[in-house]
């Protein structure tokens, strides 16, 4: 019902403000059979020239109060969300110190989850912003899922890779120490669980308990269990805190974050990269003819910047269609602007991933296209497995210009881990440094 209604909504926008072209074709179509319709579309027309229709409908859009219809849409989204998840399984660990053999990887999945959003100690502030957490709730599909849960799946040992990073280069005496304990706990390379414990569910591990020891500045793992979304599901806090403008004041303004965590800026990011900018994604200004928007993920603890790409039909109504582009991923080469991704005490990344260790309690963790998709080809030639496509890997979202509402989200992003030589850890001598696939998310929102 909200979805019929939002539809009519904007039908009902598209028909009396819009843009000179469709009133050319509104009053073409309408004029022969009724003209009086046709007049009283131009008196209408006149009155969102002066303005208050288009003061009134920016007004509904707008977060100005909790009474407005973009408020009502905004608190508890009423679009359905779905994530998908593709895990990728790891089916020759053995052969890892064979030089004539690669990784290879297979795509199991989508396992998909219905997403659902709920904004909580929602707080108005005098200065036209809002301030407030999302909790999000995930429940799993089966019928729209590809295999089960209890599906087992291999990958690149996090944990294993992560204390890898730590001690790289530490004290020789240290990483002694390190391999002992790996040594004694009979960890492996390559571990395997269930999807249900990858993602939500998390499980024990030794390694865990001694990362905590490790006791490193700077470095903390807040969990007791490891899984991708452990400990998320109805967390309130785990996205951290948001402030936007409630674009009361300049509607230019709706959705847009003002702080996150009460930052304005990423501590661990420099120049523009640490710049928190954009939506968050879910509530939007009228893009109007806006060439990009950003939208600033929690995930990433970063912005994404998506490209004008032609218009995108969405039942009839016409949405501008953004996608992501190179430039997200890129190392500085093509943009040198995006140069500030790439820390600085790394001398040569090829474009296409991002690093977001940072962002994920310090595992060597790198975000790309599903597929190493638009990425240097380096990245998919050194493993087998992936076959990145424009159609399937796309990333792109569709907002309708006259007020933002988003039409469609397909947004798809893959995780990945770095797995590095490390001399004195057994595990990790005499492998080659690789950019290994765990998983890739797909949310998407139906048609609306
Ligand atoms: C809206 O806010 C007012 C106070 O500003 C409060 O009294 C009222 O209960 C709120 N309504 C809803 C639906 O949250
Ligand atoms: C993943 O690969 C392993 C070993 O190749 C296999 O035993 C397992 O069944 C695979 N998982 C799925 C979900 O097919
Ligand atoms: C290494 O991998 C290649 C190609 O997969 C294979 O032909 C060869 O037998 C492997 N060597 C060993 C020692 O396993
Ligand atoms: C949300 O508000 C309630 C009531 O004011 C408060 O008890 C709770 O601690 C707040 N939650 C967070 C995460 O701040
Ligand atoms: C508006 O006020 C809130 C709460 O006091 C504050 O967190 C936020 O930074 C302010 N925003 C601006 C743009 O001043
Ligand atoms: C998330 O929590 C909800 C409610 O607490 C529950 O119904 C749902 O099954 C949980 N989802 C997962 C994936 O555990
Ligand atoms: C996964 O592995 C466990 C233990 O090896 C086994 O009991 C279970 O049947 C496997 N699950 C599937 C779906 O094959
Ligand atoms: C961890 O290190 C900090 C200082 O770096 C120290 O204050 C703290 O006591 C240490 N904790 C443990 C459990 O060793
Ligand atoms: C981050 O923001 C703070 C103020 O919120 C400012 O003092 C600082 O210079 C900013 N840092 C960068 C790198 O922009
Ligand atoms: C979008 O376009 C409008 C009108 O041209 C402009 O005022 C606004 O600043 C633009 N927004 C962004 C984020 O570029
Ligand atoms: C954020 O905004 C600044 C200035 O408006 C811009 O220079 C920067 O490229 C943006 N950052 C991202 C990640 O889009
Ligand atoms: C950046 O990426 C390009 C294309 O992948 C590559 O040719 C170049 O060497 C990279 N530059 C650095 C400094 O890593």
């Amino acid at each position: 019902m909200h979805r019929i209604m939002n539809f009519v909504y904007i039908y009902m926008i598209n028909m009396i403000c819009c843009t000179a072209k469709c009133q050319k074709w509104t009053t073409f179509s309408l004029a022969g059979v009724f003209v009086i319709l046709g007049i009283l579309l131009v008196i209408l027309w006149d009155l969102c020239l002066l303005g208050w229709f288009h003061g009134y409908v920016n007004h509904e859009l707008s977060l100005s109060n909790n009474k407005t219809k973009g408020y009502n849409m905004w608190k508890e989204t009423p679009v359905p969300m779905y994530l998908q998840f593709y895990l990728f399984n790891w089916t020759n660990p053995h052969e890892i110190k064979n030089a004539s053999s690669k990784p290879n990887f297979i795509e199991h999945g989508p396992y998909t989850y219905y997403e659902h959003h709920i904004r909580e100690n929602i707080t108005f502030n005098n200065n036209n912003t809002v301030t407030f957490y999302t909790k999000r709730v995930w429940t799993f599909l089966p019928e729209q899922s590809v295999g089960s849960l209890d599906d087992n799946i291999t990958t690149l040992n996090p944990v294993v890779v992560t204390v890898g990073k730590i001690v790289k280069n530490k004290h020789v005496l240290v990483k002694k120490a390190v391999n002992f304990l790996l040594e004694e706990k009979k960890v492996k390379l390559a571990i395997t669980k269930t999807v249900r414990q990858f993602i939500f569910d998390g499980y024990e591990d030794p390694m865990l308990d001694l990362v905590h020891k490790l006791n490193i500045t700077g470095f903390h793992v807040p969990f007791s269990k490891f899984g991708w979304f452990a400990e998320r599901n109805g967390s309130v806090t785990y996205d951290g805190i948001f402030n936007i403008f409630t674009g009361a004041d300049d509607i230019q303004k709706l959705g847009v974050l003002n702080t996150w965590n009460y930052q304005n800026n990423i501590s661990y990011l420099r120049d523009s990269c640490a710049k928190i900018n954009g939506t968050t994604g879910e509530i939007w200004y009228p893009p109007g003819n806006n060439e990009t928007v950003v939208l600033f993920t929690s995930d990433l603890c970063s912005s994404l910047e998506l490209k004008r790409n032609g218009d995108y039909y969405v039942h009839g109504v016409v949405g501008n269609k953004y996608i992501g582009t190179k430039k997200i991923f890129d190392n500085g080469t093509l943009y040198p602007e995006m140069k500030c991704f790439v820390p600085e005490d790394i001398s040569q990344q090829a474009s296409g991933i991002r690093d977001v260790s940072q962002c994920k309690f310090g595992a060597p963790a790198f975000v790309s296209y599903a597929h190493f998709y638009l990425a240097d080809p380096s990245y998919r030639e050194a493993i087998s497995g992936m076959n990145p496509s424009a159609d399937k890997h796309q990333m792109f979202l569709v907002l309708e210009p006259n007020t933002g509402m988003p039409l469609k989200v397909e947004a798809k992003l893959q995780l990945n881990l770095k797995m590095e030589p490390v001399e004195d850890i057994s595990l990790l001598t005499g492998i080659k440094s690789t950019i290994m696939p765990a998983f890739l998310v797909h949310a998407d929102s139906n048609d609306v």
